[in-house]
């Protein structure tokens, strides 16, 4: 499903030399599988994660998404690929601040032309518990919401894998625990691969492995 083969990403600094944040990193994950990315803040999860879904080009080192390989496809060709395959929950949440809630889960439907949009947003809306929320924008909404509204867009396209950066970050125990029930059910009805970067050790432990990043490189490979 997802073959990750010494990625490596570097940023030129203001200086003119180079920073590495993500230093040959390689995992792979078979259809179905779940796992989890940990480690300090700036160890180079969110870097990963972008990779592996083909938002971000590495520097070096190759990536393989349900058998495409990234680094060969232009950029239309992987937004192509990510509309197909892939739910994405980032950590910063990227709505579009002019569309209601009920819209901004329509948009990825809509790029699939699928024909009941709105019915089918709707349904992921309420089933995360923002029903009596559609029509509300970002600004109008808290930071939890925006995060489910996010969650119900990664969901609404039947993903074959979803990357969800710290997926409860911003919500309650009540909230998260509903929320990671929805992602896990979503492996076990979906057999949807689940890739997941957290801060939370108990949710780290409820996937099958979890690799451990420091300072951009793998500091250990666990199986949970
Ligand atoms: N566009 C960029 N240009 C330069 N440096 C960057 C850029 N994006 C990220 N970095 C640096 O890369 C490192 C890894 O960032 P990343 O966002 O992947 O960390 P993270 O592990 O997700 O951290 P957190 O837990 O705080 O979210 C950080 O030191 C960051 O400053
Ligand atoms: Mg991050």
């Amino acid at each position: 499903m997802l073959l990750a083969n010494q990625l490596s990403k570097q940023y030129r600094t203001a200086h003119g030399d180079y920073l590495t944040v993500l230093d040959h990193v390689s995992f792979e994950l078979a259809p179905g599988d779940t796992f989890s990315i940990v480690g300090p803040s700036g160890s180079g999860k969110t870097t990963l994660l972008g990779l592996c879904a083909g938002l971000d080009r590495a520097s070096s080192g190759t990536i393989e998404l349900n058998g495409v390989k990234l680094d060969d496809l232009s950029e239309d060709e992987r937004a192509a690929v990510r509309n197909r395959y892939v739910g994405f929950v980032f950590q910063n949440f990227q709505l579009i601040p002019t569309l209601t809630a009920l819209e901004n889960v329509m948009v990825p439907l809509e790029l699939r032309n699928e024909p009941n949009a709105e019915a089918i947003a709707r349904q992921w809306l309420e089933k995360v518990g923002l029903g009596a929320r559609l029509d509300h924008y970002p600004t109008q909404l808290s930071g939890g919401e925006q995060q489910r509204v996010c969650i119900a867009r990664a969901f609404s396209t039947s993903p074959k894998i979803l990357f969800a950066d710290e997926p409860t970050g911003n919500l309650d125990a009540e909230n998260a625990a509903g929320i990671v029930d929805l992602i896990f059910d979503l492996n076990r009805t979906a057999g949807t691969t689940l890739v997941l970067v957290t801060h939370d050790l108990d949710l780290a432990r409820r996937t099958q492995r979890i690799l451990k990043l420091k300072g951009g490189k793998v500091e250990e490979l666990i199986a949970a």
